[in-house]
């Protein structure tokens, strides 16, 4: 009973790039998005409009917005924290707005310099602004499992934001594996909880690969129905406010298992390819996907 589609949003220029210590030059980052627009991939999350200050890696978000070639069949998304970056997002031009907050008191303090209670108001206003441009908004919320601060987090908890974020009005929820900690059974623990609530199809599941538990936490995740999921490619990434946390799963091994087990994604692999092995050179450094190096061994 796996699901026969599934759907990938690639967030390597977001969450892939975001953590980079090295800059990578806006053209670049142009020429990379338009080689995953190509890819047959349906979503990127192309920047983050957020302080610069805080994330300098994506500090050109509106130039790459402004510029990169927009294929008709690929949604562009971004990160906004607030109206100000939703404002910036639009000018830039965006297809979908991604809101995003944490399920633990300490990570969200420390991610966005606000209390749980105090960023409901914020994204309430950014919410309500994107849906009457007439943008569809998914809603991240970070830590769902473990906070690198407060340890394990109950599903209760993780529920009590997605209630709220649903109420604003997101169109769907990114459940965000942000330190790669979780373990099958805790994925088990939350789906059964918040899928008591809410349709499958709300629900994408953002796996971190800190550990290598996320191709085995989307397996688990697929038996529960869900068939959105997030991915970087060559598992580029990491959350810069959950110290020694990794890239999110590579979007190569992804393919690597649903093309395997003839899940359909529309994907093709070597473009995927491809694209890892440019980004790769920028960066100079081997990027941590196991069918990427295979492939490029092979
Ligand atoms: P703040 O400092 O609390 O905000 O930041 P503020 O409203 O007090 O403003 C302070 C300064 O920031 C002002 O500038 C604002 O103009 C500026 P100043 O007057 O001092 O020169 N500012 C902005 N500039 C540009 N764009 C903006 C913007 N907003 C304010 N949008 C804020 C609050 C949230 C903006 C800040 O804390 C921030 O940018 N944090 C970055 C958080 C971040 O990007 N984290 C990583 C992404 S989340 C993630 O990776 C998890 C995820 O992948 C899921 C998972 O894995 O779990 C999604
Ligand atoms: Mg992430």
């Amino acid at each position: 009973n796996l699901p026969k589609y599934v759907q990938i949003k690639e967030v390597g220029p977001r969450d892939g790039l975001q953590n980079e210590k090295s800059w990578i030059d806006t053209a670049d980052k142009i020429a990379w998005i338009n080689m995953l627009s190509e890819s047959g991939v349906e979503e990127i999350e192309y920047s983050s409009f957020v302080n610069p200050k805080w994330i300098p890696a994506l500090a050109d978000a509106r130039e790459v917005g402004q510029k990169i070639k927009r294929n008709p069949n690929v949604s562009y998304s971004a990160l906004v924290p607030n109206v100000k970056g939703l404002d910036f997002a639009l000018e830039a031009g965006i297809d979908r707005a991604s809101v995003f907050m944490s399920a633990s008191e300490s990570h969200n303090i420390n991610n966005i310099n606000k209390s749980i209670a105090d960023t409901y108001p914020v994204l309430k206003r950014v919410i309500e602004e994107a849906k009457r441009s007439g943008k569809p908004v998914t809603g991240y919320v970070s830590t769902v499992f473990d906070c690198p601060h407060e340890g394990r987090i109950a599903p209760s908890e993780v529920l009590r934001v997605c209630e709220k974020l649903f109420e604003f009005g997101v169109d769907d929820i990114s459940l965000g594996d942000t330190i790669g900690s979780a373990v099958p059974s805790q994925v088990e623990q939350l789906l059964e909880t918040v899928l008591h609530h809410y349709p499958q199809e709300k629900i994408i599941m953002h796996f971190h690969d800190t550990r290598g538990m996320a191709i085995a936490n989307i397996m688990t995740s697929m038996q529960y129905g869900i068939n959105r999921f997030d991915s970087s490619i060559g598992g580029l990434g990491g959350c810069p406010y959950a110290p020694g946390a990794a890239g999110n799963v590579a979007t190569n091994d992804v393919l690597y298992l649903l093309h395997g087990l003839g899940i359909h994604t529309g994907i093709n692999e070597q473009k995927i390819q491809e694209a890892s092995l440019f980004i790769q050179g920028k960066l100079g450094k081997a990027l941590p996907s196991k069918s990427l190096a295979y492939l490029a061994s092979a």
